[in-house]
Order: C-alpha cells, then sequence, then structure tokens
C-alpha cells in the first residue's frame, strides 16, 4: 500500500505547466512547534488546497518564527520536516505550489531588519497576538517575540503577495504588513512606482476559528498545555476517540448551530460540517434532534475517515526522505531567486550602494 501512495507523489521535476502564468500569487505559512491539529487544517491548509490552481502559491515552513519562544533545538529541524510533509500530505500539489523552508532563504532575515527600522515600535506592542503570548511568557519575552508580524511581513512582501490565506487570529498581522507597506511606499517608492506591492488577508468564514474541545470559548491551539483540547492531524483513531469522548459538552438535549449560549455546540458541528463536506443546513437537519450520546460516535468516524489519507500519504512522504529533500531543495531555488529579487528592489529603494 506504501508503494502505491508514494507513486502518487510528484517529482518536482515531472510538473506539467508554469505554476505562475500570470496568475495572483499566495504565500501562507505555518510554524514549526508541536503537531498541527485540525485549528490549522480547517482554517489554513485546507484553504490554500481547495484554492491552489486558481493561484501560484508559496507554502514555507516558518522555523525563523518557531524561536521567538523557547524552543527545542533537538526536534527543530524534525519538526520542520515534518510539516513540509505534512503539506504535501495535506494535498499541496507541486505543480501549482512552491514548499520551502523559511530559514533556508536569508532574505527573510535581511527583510526584516529593513522593515524594522520604518515601523514604529508601538505598532507592534499593540498586537493582540503578542500581548497574550507575552502574558504566557513572564519575565522571558525576547524582541523576537515582539518582532514576530514584522519578519510574517517579510516572508509575504518578499514573494509580492496578493493574497494571504490565513486563519482569523492572523488577520492583524496582515493589516501590520499592509501598514508597512503603505509607509515605506510613501516614504522611498511614489504612487507610480511603488516598492512594495499590498496583499490581502483571505480569510474563510467557516473553520477560520476552531475551538478547543476542553473549552468552546478558547481556539484551538498548539500551545495549550492539555493535549485533550485539540485534535491532531497525525492522532490515531483510539486517540480521536478519546478526546472527542471526553470532550466539553452541555446538558441540553438537540444540537444547533450559532446558539450564544453554547460555543461548543457550535463548534462541534462545525467540526463535523467541514469534515463530512455536508452544508451547514443538512449538518442542522440530521443533528436538531440528536443527544450527545449519539453525535460523538458520529463525529468520532467522520474525523478518523477524514484524517486518514493525510495519514497515510504523510507515512508515505515520510518514507522517503530523498523525496522530500529534492522537493524542498527545488522549493528553495524557486523562491530565493524572486526572494533575492525582491530584497534588491528594497534595498535599492533605500538608498543602499550595490554589493561590488
Ligand atoms: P500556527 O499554528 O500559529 O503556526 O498557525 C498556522 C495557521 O493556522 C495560521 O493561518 C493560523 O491562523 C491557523 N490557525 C491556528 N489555530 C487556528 C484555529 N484554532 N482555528 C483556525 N485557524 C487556526
Ligand atoms: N504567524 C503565522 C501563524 O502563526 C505564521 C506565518 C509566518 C505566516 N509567516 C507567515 C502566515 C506569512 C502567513 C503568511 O499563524
Amino acid at each position: 500500500m506504501r508503494d502505491s501512495s508514494v507513486k502518487l507523489l510528484s517529482h518536482p521535476s515531472t510538473r506539467i505547466e508554469p505554476k505562475s502564468m500570470g496568475k495572483q500569487r499566495v504565500l501562507s505559512g505555518v510554524q514549526p512547534t508541536g503537531n498541527l491539529h485540525l485549528g490549522n487544517y480547517l482554517g489554513a491548509i485546507r484553504n490554500w488546497v481547495e484554492g491552489q490552481s486558481q493561484y501560484e502559491n508559496f507554502f514555507c515552513v516558518v522555523d525563523l518564527h518557531a524561536i521567538t519562544v523557547p524552543h527545542n533545538p533537538a526536534t527543530l529541524a524534525a519538526d520542520t520536516y515534518t510539516i513540509a510533509a505534512l503539506y504535501l500530505a495535506c494535498g499541496i500539489d507541486l505543480n501549482y505550489a512552491t514548499i520551502f523552508v523559511q530559514s533556508h532563504i536569508s532574505a527573510h532575515s535581511e527583510l526584516t531588519w529593513l522593515l524594522n527600522c520604518i515601523t514604529p515600535i508601538n505598532w507592534l506592542q499593540d498586537m493582540i497576538q503578542f500581548k497574550e503570548k507575552a502574558v504566557k511568557q513572564g519575565q522571558n519575552v525576547s524582541t523576537g517575540l515582539l518582532d514576530y508580524p514584522v519578519l510574517m511581513a517579510a516572508d509575504i512582501l518578499l514573494y509580492d503577495t496578493d493574497l494571504v490565506p490565513v486563519g482569523e487570529d492572523q488577520k492583524q498581522h496582515i493589516e501590520l504588513t499592509r501598514d508597512i507597506v503603505i509607509r515605506l511606499n510613501d516614504q522611498f517608492g511614489s504612487p507610480e512606482k511603488p516598492v512594495l506591492k499590498l496583499p490581502q488577508p483571505l480569510i474563510r468564514k467557516e473553520g477560520a476559528r476552531v475551538m478547543s474541545l476542553t473549552d468552546g470559548t478558547r481556539k484551538m491551539s498548539k500551545s495549550d498545555p492539555s493535549e485533550l483540547s485539540r485534535i491532531n492531524l497525525l492522532d490515531p483513531p483510539d486517540a480521536i476517540q478519546k478526546k472527542i469522548k471526553r470532550c466539553k459538552t452541555d446538558p441540553i438535549k438537540g444540537l444547533e448551530f450559532d446558539h450564544p449560549e453554547r460555543p461548543e455546540c457550535n463548534n462541534l458541528l462545525t467540526l463535523y460540517m467541514l469534515l463530512s463536506g455536508k452544508t451547514k443546513e443538512a449538518v442542522a437537519a440530521e443533528c436538531q434532534d440528536m443527544g450527545w450520546g449519539q453525535f460523538k460516535p458520529l463525529l468520532t468516524e467522520t474525523t478518523v475517515e477524514a484524517l486518514k489519507p493525510i495519514q497515510q500519504k504523510y507515512q508515505a512522504v515520510m518514507a522517503d526522505k530523498g523525496y522530500l529533500e529534492s522537493v524542498l531543495r527545488e522549493g528553495r531555488q524557486q523562491a530565493e531567486a524572486i526572494a533575492h529579487f525582491t530584497l534588491s528592489k528594497v534595498k535599492t529603494a533605500l538608498g543602499y550602494s550595490t554589493p561590488l
């Protein structure tokens, strides 16, 4: 079975058509910290996959972001490969997309420095995610954590990105990216000749904010200390069953979407809707008279079935390390050429001399 899955993997050198052809550019990324969970999948990666044929896509593993909070050097490289393999396992197609590792392209760090020097510090201090993460870090807040959104802006801007598909929690960072572009273009470009392109967020309504299984008012997160709060894409069926069995519910019979006092109910129905591919109306009708005892096994089975092909393809990709390395090597080459071009453009606009 593994062999047949391996054949499904397209080799980067066997692409059938050029990826660009005047399409709009998309860029997004995920940090290699912890496991990918259903929030990452439904809020971000699934949307990358669904839209990929319409766009020219760049998907990076943002490993420079991963060290903005304390990290484990012994697992960073392996975690980076895991995320890249999961991109492929979730259905990213190399005919449409370039997959690469952020730290492999030095232009990301270099543009961050240039953007730092035009970004007012209070813009960064106002970021919700910074404030939330800083509280969790106590005394140990690094300059990198504050600067995290500028690095994210560099990721986006290096590729002349039009659209950034992310979950709701990243919207503010993309607004900040836009503010940086406007400021830089205003100071160093002209309306006819902007230096950088103004990107836009692409946030789907459904799945943009998947909530924790143990508290329907908090988002599902890699950093929640409780494993029971999230379903990871690589969780085996028994773990999925246990987590759904123990997830928080309410004592009301009959399940319904959008009830303000039933956040868990809305979240679990939304998961069922997205993972089954059914419409909201169909799910509302199917579940309106159900109790939790009937719904939980249904959600368990649907989740296990939805994750099974991803897990199989992940195993196939990981079994062939040479293949994954070739994907990332070619990805780096393609991304690097574009990144260096943009970086040079910015340096010229800022008045730098050309290296001799
Ligand atoms: P991160 O885990 O912070 O690297 O996030 C990677 C991507 O997943 C980003 O586009 C996030 O917006 C998205 N994401 C993370 N958590 C959730 C969630 N609970 N619901 C929806 N999207 C999410
Ligand atoms: N900050 C994003 C997150 O944690 C990850 C990220 C880094 C990103 N650079 C990016 C997302 C560029 C989109 C585009 O979710």
